[in-house]
């Protein structure tokens, strides 16, 4: 189905961000006028174990002091990021960008003029693992080709497959000059520079309590009105299924004034969006605040268990949002993930009252049997999420649910995959994302249950699974039109430069036609469009003539 935007009402200084959604919905231009939103390490020393025996050496920094590794400058050297994997992968490549800047290292966006690449590294399935062994073998292809004249090439792997395999990284593949897990990335500048004198450095330490707060994130793409601002790292969860408490540790939350700080500068900046990021964001503590500590200490209703005990005390994920909120007004909020076993009324309220907090949330399900839900030690039953999401409507109406899914998990029957389909039914999401399942080493399903639904029936099940998204989001599509709605502009579309990109409210892509605004509010003269401002656009129908067309 194809849906057209009539553009109706336009703001120059407001915005938004784009997002992993991939559909999308297009429009034309009429009236504009202004929209009022306003309610709206210690370094960790370790390791370096090495390699190769003819050039490389073995180094363990942990006991030795080394004097030559102070000077640890990049003097101009070029670094060339490569990131794979989630939202936090990216925010936390700018972490690893402001680290080096600090250090005198520059970025390039040009692979062959690096004198490193470092390779940001996903393990949450198989084939993110894949992905990256064979960039790797390209990689070591260039470092081959490079000019005798330059200094080696290094390539560095960083984060959760670093962490999960360190040993293989070096052994299988020796053009790998430095390996550093998510909570080592304070240490790069030193790893860097071990590397030049070319030791491979290693460093997969875990940290209890690293959140990188006091390092400014440097954003990847200057010219976007989005950001993502990291507030927790790890995760204590422990689904039986997911490889993440392995490869990023034990839960720790940033504390808010360090998360209020950044967001305030973002806002400085022109940021018309934020992110927040998080394993699990409602078991967000800020222990440090204990004093103010005013919620309730547990959220597990009926239905609902975790594994692990919650920590006590502390500010909670409500009270750094409604804080995140009162920032910029005229800033939208997002967060992801919240997980169903721990939503608090309060976090609700605070989606409710604020209106620049996005009604929109990620609600990952992983299947819809609560048998299958039980063997993932997800803390929660079918009837118990169903539960959730007619109570979640209640507080916020026309919030919009996106959601994970996970098909052909250990002893999944042809029942149980039913019950995911009739759940994905009932619960009409915006949007979801659907994996086949994937064995993971070191998991509890990997040690005690059996990877035995065959491929190929996970293909089919997936299959099925992308059918059900399709009908349902074509019916939820219907139920916009007619719908007034606000998008932040991105920029021009894929389409043509005619067509703009935005997003609404529920993170999915609009496209509609580029139009003028006035440069202000009570001005009669006109400026384009551009990224970072919020335009009203009505849904109407769209003939596939106007796609045709653009
Ligand atoms: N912390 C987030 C999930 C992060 S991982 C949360 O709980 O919402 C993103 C998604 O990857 C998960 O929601 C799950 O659907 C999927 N996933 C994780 N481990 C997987 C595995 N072994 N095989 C297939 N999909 C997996
Ligand atoms: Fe993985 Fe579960 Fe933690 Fe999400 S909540 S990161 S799925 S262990
Ligand atoms: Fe993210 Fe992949 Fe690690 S999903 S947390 S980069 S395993």
């Amino acid at each position: 189905m194809s849906i057209s935007m009539r553009v109706l009402r336009c703001m120059p200084s407001v915005v938004l961000r784009r997002n992993a959604c991939r559909r999308s919905l297009s429009s034309s231009t009429s009236l504009w006028h202004k929209v009022d939103i306003k309610n709206g390490p210690g370094l960790q020393h370790f390791i370096a174990n090495s390699v190769s025996p003819s050039t490389q050496q073995e180094i363990d920094t942990s006991e030795v002091d080394i004097p030559y590794i102070d000077n640890v400058s990049g003097d101009g050297q070029k670094v060339y990021f490569d990131v794979y994997g989630c939202q936090m992968n990216v925010n936390d490549t700018e972490v690893v960008w402001s680290i080096l800047q600090a250090k005198g290292y520059e970025k390039t966006d040009e692979v062959l003029l690096a004198d490193v690449i470092l390779v940001v590294t996903c393990a949450i399935r198989e084939g993110a693992e894949t992905k990256v062994w064979n960039q790797l073998r390209n990689y070591r292809g260039l470092k081959k080709k490079r000019n005798r004249d330059k200094p080696p090439l290094r390539i560095g792997v960083l984060g959760c497959m670093a962490e999960r395999l360190k040993e293989q990284l070096i052994e299988k593949e020796r053009s790998v000059d430095i390996v550093a897990g998510p909570d080592s990335y304070r240490d790069l500048p030193r790893l860097l520079a071990l590397s030049r004198d070319r030791h491979t450095a290693v460093n997969v330490m875990l940290s209890h309590d690293e959140t990188y707060a006091d390092v400014m994130p440097v954003r990847l793409d200057q010219n976007s009105k989005t950001a993502y601002v990291t507030i927790m790292r790890g995760c204590d969860n422990m689904c039986t299924y997911c490889i993440v408490p392995f490869t990023r540790g034990r839960e720790r939350s940033r504390p808010i004034s360090s998360i209020v700080d950044e967001i305030r500068y973002l806002s400085q900046q022109g940021i018309k969006e934020v992110t927040l990021l998080g394993q699990n964001v409602n078991s967000y503590r800020d222990l440090s605040e204990q004093q103010h500590f005013v919620a309730a200490d547990t959220n597990l209703a009926k239905g609902f268990k975790t594994v692990y005990k919650s920590k006590k005390g502390g500010r909670r994920f409500a009270d750094l949002l409604d804080r995140v909120a009162s920032i910029d007004p005229e800033m939208r909020i997002r967060f992801t993930s919240p997980h169903p076993k721990d939503f608090p009324d309060e976090v609700l309220e605070v989606i409710r009252e604020r209106a620049n907090v996005c009604k929109h949330l990620h609600l990952p399900a992983q299947s819809g049997c609560s048998s299958v839900l039980e063997r993932m030690r997800r803390g929660y039953t079918r009837e118990a999420y169903i539960d959730l999401v007619q109570h979640i409507r209640e507080m916020v109406p026309r919030v919009s649910i996106c959601s994970d899914f996970i098909c052909g998990f250990c002893g999944e029957s042809e029942e149980d995959f039913k019950e995911t389909i009739t759940l994905m039914r009932t619960v009409v999401y915006n949007w979801m994302f659907i994996f086949m399942y994937s064995l993971r080493e070191k998991t509890t399903a990997h040690r005690r249950l059996k990877d035995d639904v065959p491929d190929e029936e996970k293909r089919r099940r997936i299959e099925i699974m992308h059918q059900t998204l399709r009908m349902i989001t074509e019916q939820t599509n219907k139920t916009q039109l007619g719908t007034r709605q606000l998008i932040l502009v991105e920029g021009a579309s894929k389409r043509s430069r005619q067509v703009l990109a935005g997003r609404n409210e529920a993170n999915i892509k609009v496209n509609f036609p580029a139009g003028l605004l006035p440069m202000s509010p009570d001005s009669q003269e006109r400026r384009p469009v551009e990224p970072g401002d919020y335009v009203v656009v009505e849904v109407g129908f769209l003939s596939l003539l106007y796609l045709i067309l653009f």
